[in-house]
């Protein structure tokens, strides 16, 4: 069995993330492979994240991390604030105090609107 089998893409490669716009979304690549995304949608100047995954593949590897950092800081770039209705990013915002001062709270009233916005 090769590395590659057990481990896509090389693990020394740096991480790539960005920013897709039309599918209200950032995603992580890994020798130009995508790994993983964290979902969102943007309540005026509120981006709403509510769900971060990384492929199987890919688990284990801090990527998540990587991921959900870069974004909150692109969000602080766009002058928007922080809503963080994933748990992932819950958890992730508890150790990094760097992101509180642009964190706005999960309300009922946020959720009833996100479930209306993903239609569930
Ligand atoms: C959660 C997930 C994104 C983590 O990806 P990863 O790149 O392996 O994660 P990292 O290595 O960066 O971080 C692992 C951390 O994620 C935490 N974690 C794992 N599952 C979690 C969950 N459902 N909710 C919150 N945190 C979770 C772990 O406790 C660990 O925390 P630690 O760093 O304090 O030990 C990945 O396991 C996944 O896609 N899971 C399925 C989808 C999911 O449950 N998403 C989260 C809720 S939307």
């Amino acid at each position: 069995m090769s590395d590659q089998a057990t481990t896509p893409g090389d693990p020394t490669t740096t991480p790539v993330v960005r920013r897709v716009d039309e599918r209200h979304r950032y995603e992580i690549l890994v020798a130009e492979q995508r790994a993983g995304l964290t979902a969102y949608r943007d309540r005026d100047d509120r981006r709403v994240f509510f769900h971060t995954e990384i492929d199987d593949a890919y688990a284990g590897r801090g990527l998540a991390s990587v991921l959900v950092e870069q974004a909150l800081a692109d969000t602080r770039a766009s002058g928007m604030r922080i809503v963080p209705v994933c748990p992932y990013v819950a958890k992730f915002l508890t150790k990094h105090p760097e992101f509180t001062d642009i964190v706005d709270p999960v309300t009922p009233e946020v959720r009833t609107w996100l479930d209306a916005r993903l239609k569930r």
